[in-house]
């Protein structure tokens, strides 16, 4: 008999997978709640969905059964027009989880560091583990803010190849300061920073990528236009890192709908802009509602989720949701476990969120003064 697990790497034996989104379909049978009646508020995708030129655009003949162009030629050029970036500094990856894992390859062996500011978005220390690296957590102050003396030291001791900080930060929204990132721009590292929601935060440092051959700016078409399903994020770096992007890449990893869906979401970025707006005004109306509710301590946030602070009882209140057919994000991980996120949904959708929440809190207060009773 073969030892298949004598074939697979030690390190990676014992390595704890990154925690998805449980599919739509599987929880509606989980909770014999038709898929419909779901709301899904916990993976920050947009309620509005594509633009519907983009289902016009898939409809329409495409050449499907051809392999598409491993130089992603033309939607380098219209990523050029849209970001103002020269074609050579851009690259395409099968979302942008692709390109953090494709700097990972490219960059680090085996037991190199990798800098990120936790609480944060879990690909950074899944995909270090994945290629064997080691990740150094240097934690947020205690309002959220980056510890920058502390990054700097670490990436110095460490000898970090890699930071990764997303702007705005994946929990909570906040956007990194400007004077840090050229702080953090002066150490001898890649810089990721990850702009997966820019759109909605308004700000961006891609202008400063021509400055800077150690700046990485990654950006996404899952958030603002809708096609996390599709799956295209990008990257604008240095040339040079773009070209050994290219040699590593695997060779068709954007396929002929992403690249139809993202040229037809271009053509109509007025209008998923609109959404946007929308989003962005439905996020303020959702922070005030969360303030209101003395239970709840929300985060400002400039994307389409919000964080906030809830107690010891969060991941009850979490399941209480589910159970009402709302999903939204519980992290059980130390010094997350006492909020939930919730992404900006429609007005509908954040009503409906907003009423399970308030159902849940008083069934919590009803079994309290039960015990208190008793
Ligand atoms: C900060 C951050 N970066 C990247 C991603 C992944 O984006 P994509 O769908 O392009 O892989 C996410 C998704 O939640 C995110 O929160």
């Amino acid at each position: 008999m073969i030892d298949i697990a004598g074939l697979v790497r030690p390190d990676l034996q014992k390595l704890v997978g990154y925690t998805p989104i449980v599919p739509l379909d599987v929880l509606s049978r989980r909770l014999g709640i038709p898929v419909e009646r779901l709301v899904k508020l916990d993976a920050n995708e947009n309620p509005y969905g594509p633009s519907p030129r983009v289902l016009e655009a898939l409809a329409h003949e495409q050449p499907y059964a051809i392999y598409p162009d491993p130089d992603q030629t033309v939607l380098r050029a219209a990523l050029s027009e849209y970001t103002g970036q020269p074609v050579e500094r851009l690259i395409c990856g099968n979302g942008s989880d692709e390109l953090i894992d494709l700097l990972m390859r490219l960059c680090l062996s085996p037991g190199d560091a990798v800098v990120e500011s936790p609480p944060t978005f879990g690909m950074y220390s899944f995909n270090t583990a994945v290629v064997g690296g080691r990740s150094i957590g240097v934690p947020r102050h205690a309002d959220w803010t980056l510890d920058v003396d502390a990054l700097i030291a670490a990436v110095e001791r460490e000898q970090a190849k890699l930071v990764f900080l997303p702007s705005p930060n994946n929990p909570d929204g906040s956007v990194v300061e400007r004077s840090d990132i050229m702080r953090l721009l002066a150490l001898p590292a890649l810089l990721v920073i990850d702009e997966a929601y820019a759109e909605f935060a308004g700000v961006s440092v891609i202008d400063l990528v021509g400055q800077h051959p150690n700046l990485v700016v990654l950006r996404t078409f899952s958030k603002w236009a809708g096609l996390a399903g599709l799956r295209l994020g990008y990257g604008a770096m240095d040339e040079r890192i773009v070209r050994y992007l290219l040699q590593i890449k695997p060779p068709y990893n954007i396929n002929v709908a992403a690249q139809a869906a993202v040229l037809a979401s271009l053509a109509d970025r007025s209008s998923l802009m609109d959404k946007v707006a929308l989003l962005i005004a439905e996020r303020e109306r959702l922070y005030a509602a969360l303030c209101e509710r003395p239970a709840c301590k929300p985060l400002p946030s400039r994307a389409n989720f919000v964080l906030f602070h809830l107690g010891p009882q969060a991941g009850a209140i979490k399941r209480a949701l589910e159970q009402e057919g709302v999903l939204v994000r519980y992290y059980s991980k130390p010094g997350l476990n006492e909020y939930l996120r919730v992404t900006v949904g429609t007005p509908e959708q954040n009503l409906r969120f907003l009423d399970a929440l308030d159902a849940s809190l008083l069934d919590i207060q009803h079994e309290e003064m039960r015990h208190e009773l008793a």
